[in-house]
Formats: C-alpha cells, structure tokens, sequence
C-alpha cells in the first residue's frame, strides 16, 4: 500500500490535511480541505500515517499558487488563501482554547500582516557539503535553497552572494536584517565577499566585521538587535502587538507594569511613556544588557531592568505591581510562577504567547481568579501554522 487515494476532510493545528484510509488517520501537507489526492504513504505508524501528494485529483477554490515551491523547510500554508490561512489561525486557537482550558467565546480578531511575503527580519540557513538551505522537517537532509521568500529582501541578497562563496567550512548562517545587516556563521568561512553588505559580521561567536550590534526602529523608539538576544521576527506585526498589549492594561494615573520575559526591553520601553514605573525581567545576559542601552539610547528613566530566571525574581522579591505582562517563550509560565503571579494579584495580566497550546495549560490555572476578557491573534508568522496570541485577564 505505497499509494492511496486521500480525500482531505480539515486541517490539523499545523495546517496538514486530514484523511482517512481504512478507518486509520493520514496527515498530509499540503492538502486543503475537501481536495482529493493520490498520497505517497512515507510513515505508518501504529495508529496514524503521514503521507506525501503525488497527484492532485480534485483541486480547493482556496488554493493559490504558492511563490515558492520548497516543501517541508518549516513553512506550510503556503497553497491556501491569505484569508483562508487567517481563517485557519483563528479557528486553530479557538479550539485549542475550548478543548484545553474550556474557554468560549473570547477570541475577538486575527490581525493580518501586512507582508505576508520577505517579512522575516531572521532567517538561520544551514549549510552541508557545502551547500546552503534548511532542514528538512525533523531531520537534517538539506533542502538547498536560492532564495527564501519569507525572509527580507535585503537577506535574500545576501543568500546569492553567499551563494557565490565557497561554504565548506561553514555549518550554519543566519542573518538579521533591521535596515542594518548583521550575519553570525557557525564555523569558518571567508567573509571578504560580505564586507560591504554587512553592519556586522560574527563568526564562531567573534566579531569579525563592523559592530557589535545594530539597530532596529520601532514605532518611534530605537532598539540594539545584538547577535544573541531575542527580537521580534516581523516588526511590523510586533508594533501592532505591543499597542494591543497598551490598550489592554491599566494605565490611569500612578500605575506600574511588571513586564516578565522582557528580552531587550522592547515592551517595557514602548510601554515607559504611559505609565509611572516599568519593570522588566529577562534570563539572558546579553539581552538585558542591550535592554539598558536601549533605555540610554531612548533617553527613558522610568524603567529597570533584573536579569535572572523569572520564576525565581517573582518569587525572591516582593514585587507589587498594577499591571503585569507575560510573554514567555513556547513553553509557557511554570506552575510555581504562576502561583507567584497570583500571589501578586495584579489587576490585569496580559499573556503574550506565540504557543496556543501552552497558553490554554496556562490559562487553565489562572481562570479561577482572572476573567479571561479577550483574546487578539497576530498573524506574526504568515506561510506558516504559527500564531501569535495577546489575552486580556482581568481580577476577578
Ligand atoms: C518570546 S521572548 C519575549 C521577548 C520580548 N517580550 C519581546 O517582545 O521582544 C521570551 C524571552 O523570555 C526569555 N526567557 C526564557 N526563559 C526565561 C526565564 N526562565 N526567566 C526569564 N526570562 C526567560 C528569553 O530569553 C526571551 O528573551
């Protein structure tokens, strides 16, 4: 049973097909609801298959001819309709928040993006024998690559100069393009060819060209993008965001903000204007190094800055706070912040998240004493499954 006829019914959270094949589950990528294919099976699994397309028989009025034809590099959705795809997020969280925390009837808006293309500021290739591209999905078989069209422009110059370099000592490059270029190689290559299309070069965690970080421009405030620290892929989305995340909290006269899982200070900041004291806390060293030069170089004196591991900070001092922000990475809040949290009581919580999943476990355990008002999607990740999440909790 090598090929099968596949008759798509819906969409799993990461945007594959649905099927069945003698009463046994098959996902397939790139299959669209109601489609009819012949399905290469490349995993039978005891209780489900995953399959490849060979032949599409019968073909989704919401299927669109996708830009790019790599399949498995870590995009997907990429045949379906923009507002199909919206569509899709949006649905995906509002199950994902019934079926796991038994919440209903919360999710407001998916916020479109506005390039759903070249919207990538980072972008990490991989390179083998010499040959650049991505993983495939769960494996390390290269998918060789020229160009990408989820990354910027700018970075898919520097791909075809890259391609013109020999890569053999090379193991991984990855750009950040804010205006400014930065490129951190792991391993050894000759970046003569780079010089003069890079602000800053890396190589095997030295600076080898230019400066050491470079700068990103939000709204109206400038921000150090260092080699290391986390910063939001798709600025234009994370502008809208973190004006959400404003409207969302309490900012009447005299009131604080905790800003948990702070990276470089890009809410905090964003935030400093409108309320009367700021605090943000973030585990890696060097992004709360660049959080204080970015409070200097916006000329801001409300906020500071704590590094260390969240968890521990809460729990260790004594913090009060009106407002508190989350947005911690994929795998969510703890169970003992989560008490902290609580133990804070802050009036409103907004949760950042760019993980449903983890979101609605957290969720589960703060309704109890929070409303969860409102839920606003941000569709951070366009040609992807991913989304991204902010929800308003409220004291009860
Ligand atoms: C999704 S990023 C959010 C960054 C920031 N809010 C922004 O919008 O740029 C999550 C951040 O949490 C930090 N982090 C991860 N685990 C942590 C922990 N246990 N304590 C403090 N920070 C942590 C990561 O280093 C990362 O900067």
């Amino acid at each position: 049973m090598d090929e099968v006829l596949v008759k798509c019914e819906r969409l799993d959270d990461f945007g594959r097909g649905i099927g069945y094949v003698s009463g046994k589950i098959i996902f397939v990528p790139n299959l669209l609801p109601f489609e009819e294919a012949m399905v290469k099976i490349i995993l039978n699994k005891k209780k489900y298959m995953v399959g490849e397309v060979t032949l599409l028989l019968k073909k989704s009025s919401d299927r669109i001819e996708p830009k790019c034809s790599l399949e498995n590099c870590g995009c997907g959705l990429k045949c379906l309709k923009y507002s199909k795809a919206l569509e899709f997020k949006k649905n995906k969280v509002i199950g994902i928040l019934k079926r796991y925390a038994g919440i209903e009837g919360v999710v407001k808006e998916i916020i479109p993006s506005d390039d759903v293309y070249f919207y990538r500021n980072k972008i990490t290739l991989k390179v083998k024998d010499g040959k650049l591209g991505y993983f495939k999905n769960g494996s390390n078989e290269l998918i060789e690559i020229d160009r990408c069209e989820i990354a910027s422009i700018k970075s898919n110059e520097i791909i075809s100069i890259l391609k013109g370099i020999n890569l053999r000592g090379a193991l991984e490059i990855t750009i950040k393009d804010f205006g400014e270029i930065m490129i951190i190689i792991k391993g050894n290559m000759d970046i003569s060819k780079l010089e003069g299309h890079a602000a800053s070069i890396y190589m095997d965690d030295k600076l080898v060209y230019g400066k050491e970080n470079i700068i990103a421009k939000l709204g109206d405030l400038k921000f150090y993008v260092s080699r290391e620290a986390f910063f939001q892929v798709n600025l234009g989305v994370a502008l809208k965001l973190y004006n959400k995340v404003l409207e969302y909290l309490d900012n009447s006269l005299g009131k604080s903000v905790l800003d948990l899982y702070c990276g470089t200070g890009t809410i905090s900041l964003f935030l400093s204007k409108y309320f009367s004291e700021v605090t943000g806390a973030e585990i890696n060293e060097e992004a709360v190094k660049c959080a204080f030069l970015n409070k200097q170089l916006n000329n801001i004196s409300n906020v500071r800055f704590i590094c260390g591991d969240v968890s521990q900070i809460i729990h260790s001092l004594k913090f009060q706070a009106d407002n508190i922000v989350v947005d911690p990475p994929r795998s969510g809040l703890t169970k003992e912040g989560i008490l902290d949290i609580l133990k804070i009581a802050p009036s409103r919580l907004v949760y950042v998240s760019c993980d449903p999943m983890t979101l609605a476990r957290d969720l589960k355990l703060l309704k109890d004493e929070y409303v969860i008002k409102e839920v606003t999607l941000f569709d951070m990740f366009p040609c992807t499954y991913h989304v991204e999440s902010a929800v308003l909790l409220v004291r009860k």
